[in-house]
């Protein structure tokens, strides 16, 4: 065997220049092929090495005995193949990224493949939560945020007019990505050998159904109920008022013909055909409830939706002087009220020192039997009881220097009250 090495041919030298290979990433548990790939003339004592991190055999393979012989710690996972002289690693783990590399052992040595290998585990589940933050008719604002075991990260969406963008995307981790398409929110947790994704449709959170908006109005009055002509869709069928406290239509409009009124409504109903609003009188407190209009096409969709309260002006409130305690030694005196309604009351107790007043235990409120407030509280000198709904309020007044005599005394005769205070601190030193 005079010529050892005769020829070694290096099908591919771009791996072994200067700069390195590129990163090979595997998603753990799958077997790994590495090949050497190259076509190599040998001699009888020529030998292949496949090192892991350049200086862990892991199998030697002699040319001339065509005998391969793995290392222990790679015996039962890894596998050498004769005919072409690729390494099979079976199952790998993460402990298993590296360097690989191929050493060819002639003449002179000579590495004949590298690789550099990056296991993954494959990225777990992510999770995705929408909140709507805030919706009208038009625009919707929405958090969103992705989530997987250990990151998370939100952003801000905003959609108007059917259009939405987004505002604002926080990155705690660089594989997890939320982003828009088309009608939906995705959440993307990615690295390179796997993908978990979650997606919603936007619309489940940013509906276009208008908000209901809440209007009070007092019995005998009348009340517009308006359609927001963009919102209504081109071509319907069907534009009807519904009201909740009725199983049967208000009314429907229907193009090219003349709207039907129900009977209940139509001596004190008025209406547009062309902007479809109706216009209720002499409300009743039974006509309270949510008043809705829906647009059918092929879907029904609601265009408007009112919740009505129809409310009486609230009756007059009267507050009296239950209790009274004064001291003229220690200039206090207590105050014990009572606010009356024809349907509640309130008493509250006021403790006051030296023309300083406090009501004992807070303001008080209660909801009376129809739905309105009524308080009791301090202002400066005064007790104010206050009875209201959103439509009215009736108020009673008590001036506490009316009830309290050292207030009374110290600003009308306020020079009687430091001679009687001075004879009673005089009289007590005659005692002494
Ligand atoms: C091996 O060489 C062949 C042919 O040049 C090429 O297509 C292939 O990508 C190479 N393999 C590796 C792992 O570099
Ligand atoms: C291969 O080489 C190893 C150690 O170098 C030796 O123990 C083994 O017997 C050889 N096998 C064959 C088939 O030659
Ligand atoms: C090397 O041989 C193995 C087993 O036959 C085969 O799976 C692999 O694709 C081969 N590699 C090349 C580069 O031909
Ligand atoms: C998507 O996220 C939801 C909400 O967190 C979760 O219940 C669901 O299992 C997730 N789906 C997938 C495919 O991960
Ligand atoms: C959504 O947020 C934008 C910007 O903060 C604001 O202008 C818009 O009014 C919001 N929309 C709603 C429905 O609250
Ligand atoms: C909503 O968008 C449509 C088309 O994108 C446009 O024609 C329409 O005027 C917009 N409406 C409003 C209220 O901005
Ligand atoms: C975007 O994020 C910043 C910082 O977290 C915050 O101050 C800002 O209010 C956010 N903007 C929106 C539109 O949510
Ligand atoms: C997830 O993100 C990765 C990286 O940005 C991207 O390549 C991939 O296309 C995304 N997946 C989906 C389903 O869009
Ligand atoms: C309906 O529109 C009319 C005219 O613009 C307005 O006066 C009325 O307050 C609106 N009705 C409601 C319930 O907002
Ligand atoms: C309508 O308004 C009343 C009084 O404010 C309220 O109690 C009720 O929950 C509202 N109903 C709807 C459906 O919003
Ligand atoms: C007023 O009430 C307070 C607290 O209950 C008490 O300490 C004080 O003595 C009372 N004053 C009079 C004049 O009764
Ligand atoms: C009463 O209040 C006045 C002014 O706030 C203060 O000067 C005086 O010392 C107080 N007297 C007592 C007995 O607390």
């Amino acid at each position: 065997m005079a010529a050892a090495v005769l020829l070694l041919m290096v099908s591919l030298l771009h791996l072994l220049a200067a700069q390195g290979p590129g990163v090979l990433f595997i998603k753990s548990g799958s077997d790994l092929l590495l090949d050497a790939n190259t076509t190599l003339r040998i001699s009888e004592n020529a030998f292949l090495v496949w090192k892991f991190k350049e200086i862990q055999n892991i199998v030697r393979f002699m040319f001339g005995s065509q005998n391969a012989t793995l290392h222990q710690s790679w015996r039962d996972r890894a596998r050498l193949f004769k005919t072409n002289y690729s390494l099979l690693l079976n199952k790998v783990t993460v402990s298993d990224s590296g360097s690989y590399g191929a050493l060819f052992s002639g003449d002179d040595d000579k590495y004949v493949a590298k690789y550099k290998v990056q296991v993954q585990d494959p990225v777990s589940p992510v999770h995705l939560t929408v909140s709507s933050s805030s919706s009208s008719s038009l625009s919707c604002n929405l958090t969103v945020t992705c989530s997987t075991g250990n990151s998370n990260i939100h952003a801000a969406i905003q959609c108007h007019n059917q259009t939405c963008s987004l505002e604002n995307s926080t990155m705690h981790s660089p594989h997890l990505y939320i982003y828009l398409e088309s009608d939906h929110i995705i959440c993307n947790h990615s690295n390179q050998v796997s993908r978990e994704t979650n997606k919603t449709e936007i619309k489940s959170y940013c509906s276009t159904k208008p908000v209901s908006r809440a209007v009070y109005l007092q019995t005998g009055d009348s009340v517009f109920l308006n359609v927001t002509e963009t919102d209504v869709p081109a071509n319907f069928f069907i534009l009807s008022w519904k009201f909740s406290g009725l199983n049967d239509l208000m009314i429907t409009f229907s193009p090219h013909e003349k709207p039907h009124v129900h009977p209940n409504y139509s001596s004190r109903m008025d209406y547009d055909v062309k902007k479809y609003f109706v216009k209720l009188r002499n409300l009743q407190k039974a006509d309270s409830g949510v008043y809705t209009a829906q647009a059918t096409t092929f879907q029904v969709k609601t265009v408007a939706e009112y919740n009505v309260t129809v409310q009486d002006p609230v009756s007059p409130v009267k507050m009296a002087v239950n209790q009274r305690e004064f001291s003229s030694v220690s200039l206090s005196c207590n105050l014990t009220v009572t606010c009356s309604t024809e349907d509640a009351h309130i008493s509250s107790t006021f403790t006051c020192d030296n023309k300083t007043c406090r009501l004992e235990g807070g303001e008080r409120s209660q909801i009376t039997k129809s739905a309105a407030s009524l308080q009791v509280q301090l202002s400066g000198q005064s007790i104010i009881c206050n009875h209201s709904n959103q439509i009215s309020w009736t108020k009673d007044v008590i001036k506490i220097q009316d009830h309290c005599i050292q207030y009374g005394e110290t600003e009308r005769y306020s020079s009687n009250y430091l001679v009687r205070s001075h004879y009673q601190t005089l009289s007590i030193h005659l005692k002494n």
